[in-house]
């Protein structure tokens, strides 16, 4: 027999289309997108192209098989294949029974509070897309959020807690009324403290500290960069957009060869600013490949910048603390061409991630897909390993981002 089935690339339509074709049946599978269709046909089944958006397109598939089977229900197709028409709206398969794993916290604390722990399956409701992650990156607001009760407090976290926030995957399950994406989707975004999971469902209109977000993955993009963009890649444009550097501008960067600043520094290069950026002796090669110029940071730093751009230093800013922003101010620059991402200043207009243009996140991640801009991965850590990795960045030297594998 011939059968036409629909939500046949999720994880449950998988199972399905699998056991259909061992039980010597030939399938038609609906895909959206090419991701699904290469799925089905890995799978051994025929694809037909279409939506369930697109009741012309869920016509046609039914009309060229036996029978349908309807795992992803938007519109009724009972009548479109007469009698065999089997409409499996409530699947038998209970997916709230299935587990997953996530590393959840039952107290807060540092690393050793971490766990690994099979956690329900989540599952996306109207207006929410489930992600089968598969990459998770890191960023210190990550550790910073959980190490104690009153700070979790003020993020609005609460135990048991997830932990982590950038994440990348693939849409595994939609949501009623969710027209942006669809099963088989690459998506990447912020979903904050649970994104250290293999599962996670964020709102589709919501905002990474408030039911999380999600983008398309631009092809060209892989899983493990698209997972270290939402957050960093934000701050930066958020930072750049304060002191708005162009071609005239020597921009000083403090903590460049970070998390945000391999962001900061690339894009202040792409808007035509010279750039220097402060890191330890052992980062001015990591520096220079980004397209900065090194200068160590501590004791003398002002001396060292004067001899380094005699002409001055036009616009700062600051990702470690005070110190760049102090520099700054030491040597002229006036304090609306200076910002901090990671302090309180008066007089100093603060950067903050949440506030980046609309937008800004797509043409991130634009620019990487085109090539203009790389996210240089520090290291990655298998799930189990989530201690070790966020050691790791809790140390303050890494170049780049950590990524977790899921
Ligand atoms: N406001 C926001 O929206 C927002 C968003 C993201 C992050 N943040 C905050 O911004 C800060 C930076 O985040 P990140 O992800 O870039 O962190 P990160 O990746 O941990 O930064 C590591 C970098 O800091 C540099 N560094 C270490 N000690 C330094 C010092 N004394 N002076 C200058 N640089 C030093 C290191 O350079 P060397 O290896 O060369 O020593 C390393 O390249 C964190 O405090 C984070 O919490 C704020």
């Amino acid at each position: 027999m011939c059968i036409f089935v629909t939500g046949a690339t999720d994880f449950i339509g998988s199972a399905v289309v699998q056991e259909l074709i061992e039980a010597g049946h030939k399938v038609i599978g609906l895909a959206r997108s090419d991701r699904g269709a290469v799925k089905l046909k890995e799978a051994g089944a025929e694809v037909h192209q279409g939506s369930l958006d697109d009741l012309d397109s869920l016509r046609s598939g039914a009309a060229i098989a036996d029978g349908v089977i309807h795992l992803a229900a938007k519109h009724d197709v009972s009548d479109l294949a007469g009698s065999l028409a089997t409409d499996l709206q409530e699947p038998s398969v209970d997916t709230s029974a299935a587990t997953s794993r996530a590393v959840r916290l039952e107290s807060f604390g540092g690393p050793e509070v971490l766990n690994v722990r099979e956690v329900p399956v989540p599952q996306a409701g109207s207006g929410q897309i489930r992600v089968r992650v598969t990459a998770a990156g890191l960023n210190p607001m990550d550790w910073f959020m959980t190490s104690d009760a009153d700070t979790a407090t003020r993020f609005g976290l609460s135990l048991p807690s997830g932990f982590g926030t950038d994440y990348a995957g693939i849409v595994d399950q939609v949501g009623d009324g969710v027209t942006e994406f669809a099963v088989g989707d690459r998506v990447f975004g912020g979903a904050l403290s649970r994104a250290v999971a293999a599962y996670v469902v964020v709102d589709v209109a919501g905002t990474i500290a408030a039911g999380g977000d999600a983008h398309h993955t631009p092809d060209g993009v892989d899983d493990r960069t698209a997972a270290t963009l939402a957050i960093a890649g934000c701050t930066a444009s958020a930072a750049l957009a304060v002191v708005n550097p162009g071609p005239d501008d020597t921009v000083l960067i403090g903590g460049a060869g970070g998390g945000v600043g391999v962001f900061a520094v690339q894009l202040a290069r792409l808007a035509g600013a010279r750039v220097i950026g402060t890191g330890s002796a052992t980062s001015a090669d990591a520096l220079r490949a980004l397209g900065a110029e090194p200068v160590t940071y501590g004791d003398g730093m002002v001396d060292r910048l004067r001899a380094l751009a005699p002409a001055g230093v036009t616009a700062a800013i600051d990702l470690y603390g005070t110190d760049t922003m102090q520099a700054a101010r030491e040597l002229g620059v006036p304090d609306e061409r200076i910002t901090t991402i990671a302090a309180q200043v008066d007089g100093i207009t603060p950067a903050n991630g949440a506030n980046a243009a609309p937008g800004a996140i797509e043409e991130i991640a634009r620019l990487v897909a085109a090539g203009q801009l790389r996210v240089p991965i520090a290291a990655s850590f298998p799930m189990e390993q989530i201690r070790a990795a966020v050691e790791l960045q809790a140390g303050r030297h890494v170049h780049g981002k950590v990524v977790i594998d899921i």
